[in-house]
């Protein structure tokens, strides 16, 4: 039976977080109540022994607790995932013309499965920046929280190819329907003004300069299966793997050096300022270890566990999988293997993870991808090699990765967080020595 508080909690974190942006900043609230102290990039650090500390830039986060006497030749334990899903991006002017509906054009961020946007009840959140009453330029997190859009699919009658593998164009058939009422931009403005005004409940913004809005899916998450077997749920891949990471840092007894990296923009490839190909994560270790000889020792000694979900064997489509390396929900997590590196795994750092999972009573399983197929990849390849530390790729099984709902066993997230509180919490870091 799975746990359903665990599963409610991370339901919770999933509603809370809309976007990348809301998501560090739900983390960043989480972490504050349990103690972590927030570190401003623009200000000097002052770390203490036994403290715990979290940084944020742009939709990413990072966390780390040190020991009470700092040792940092002791090396980081890491944990890494990502905060984005994909969704459709608001473009910056509404559409124009479109009587008598106000409609938005939309860009693709990330891969989604566009099909599964159509016919959703849809809702609105990101980030507004604009100047105040006083000529200050402030920057809010906006998410309207109820459905708001509608990107309405053409029935069948109007269309007899709809089940023929139908292409969708993002320019022409996926503009989401707002309102019958609005008019025009300004009476938009104002709407979201007004929606500022009510979740900061003063007026904060008078004109707005600049958006980052996102269209997502708001019906909750949910159980699924006759036995709550499953949970049905947005944005799974991969606020899973961000809450699980969360739940190990609070809970961990801080013996050792632990730290979760959580970066924005992985479902666009990472390059950006706040990206896993930024210097977020090293920028970060530079200022918990000034000194370059004590860092290289201490990352010659850290290990990355890249947590980010994995493809669970489709009962409908089972020859597009490794049939050697099924892959079952609720089975444990799974160790993700590519001769090319698109994960960052490999015999020995599976090795190790399967020795922590053994100690804790957790199965493992293997993903490899068929040979004839091309393989997606994670953050990883990209932190291992920027921060020159080994590391692992692993994950909870998931259907319909980048569908709009995404399906886990309910099992699951509990599985990944026994290991990544075992993880942080082991007394001391398995070494590997040669035979
Ligand atoms: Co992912």
């Amino acid at each position: 039976m799975a746990d359903t508080n665990f599963c409610h909690s991370l339901f919770s974190c999933i509603q809370a977080s809309p976007t990348p942006f809301h998501a560090a900043d739900f983390l960043s609230r989480q972490l504050q109540e349990t103690g972590f102290v927030l570190l401003e990039e623009n200000r000097p650090w002052h770390l203490e022994g036994g403290g715990r500390y979290l940084v944020i830039r742009s939709g990413s986060v990072i966390a780390f607790t040190i020991g009470e006497t700092f040792d940092s030749d002791q090396g980081f334990r890491i944990i890494g995932a990502h905060t984005d899903s994909p969704c459709l991006q608001i473009k910056p002017h509404p559409m124009d013309g479109r009587q008598p509906y106000f409609q938005f054009g939309v860009e693709k961020y990330g891969g989604a499965i566009l099909s599964t946007w159509l016919d959703r009840e849809l809702s609105l959140a990101g980030r507004v920046t604009g100047l105040t009453a006083n000529g200050e330029i402030v920057t809010c997190l906006v998410d309207f929280q109820k459905p708001l859009l509608t990107i309405p699919s053409l029935a069948i009658h109007l269309d007899r190819e709809a089940n023929d593998g139908r292409a969708i164009n993002a320019q022409t058939d996926l503009c989401p329907v707002l309102s019958q009422t609005i008019a025009d931009a300004d009476d938009w403005n104002m709407e979201l003004v007004e929606q500022i005004r009510k979740q900061y409940h003063e007026h904060p913004i008078r004109s707005i300069l600049g958006r980052d809005l996102f269209c997502y899916d708001c019906s909750p998450p949910r159980f699924l299966g006759i036995h709550d077997d499953f949970i049905s749920a947005p944005r799974l891949d991969n606020l899973l793997s961000c809450f699980v990471g969360m739940t190990a840092i609070r809970r961990c007894r801080s013996i050792a050096n632990c730290m979760f990296i959580f970066t924005n923009h992985e479902e666009i490839g990472s390059m950006s300022s706040a990206g896993a190909l930024s210097n977020f994560a090293s920028a970060t270790l530079s200022r918990i270890v000034d000194d370059s000889e004590r860092r290289a020792i201490c990352l010659s000694r850290s290990f990355f566990l890249s947590l980010d979900n994995a493809h669970a064997t489709h009962p409908n489509f089972q020859a597009k999988s490794d049939s050697d390396h099924e892959i079952i929900l609720n089975k444990g997590p799974v160790i993700k293997h590519n001769s090319s590196r698109r994960y960052c795994s490999h015999g020995q750092s599976s090795a190790l993870f399967r020795l922590l999972c053994s100690e804790v009573g957790v199965e493992t399983q293997d993903f490899v991808m068929r040979s004839d197929l091309a393989c997606g990849s994670t953050i990883g390849p990209l932190t291992t090699a920027s921060l020159g530390i080994d590391g692992i790729d692993v994950g909870a099984a998931t259907w319909a990765m980048h569908s709009i709902r995404e399906v886990t066993g309910s099992r699951d997230p509990e599985l990944l967080c026994h290991v990544a509180e075992h993880f942080f919490d082991r007394e001391t870091f398995p070494v590997i020595s040669k035979c």
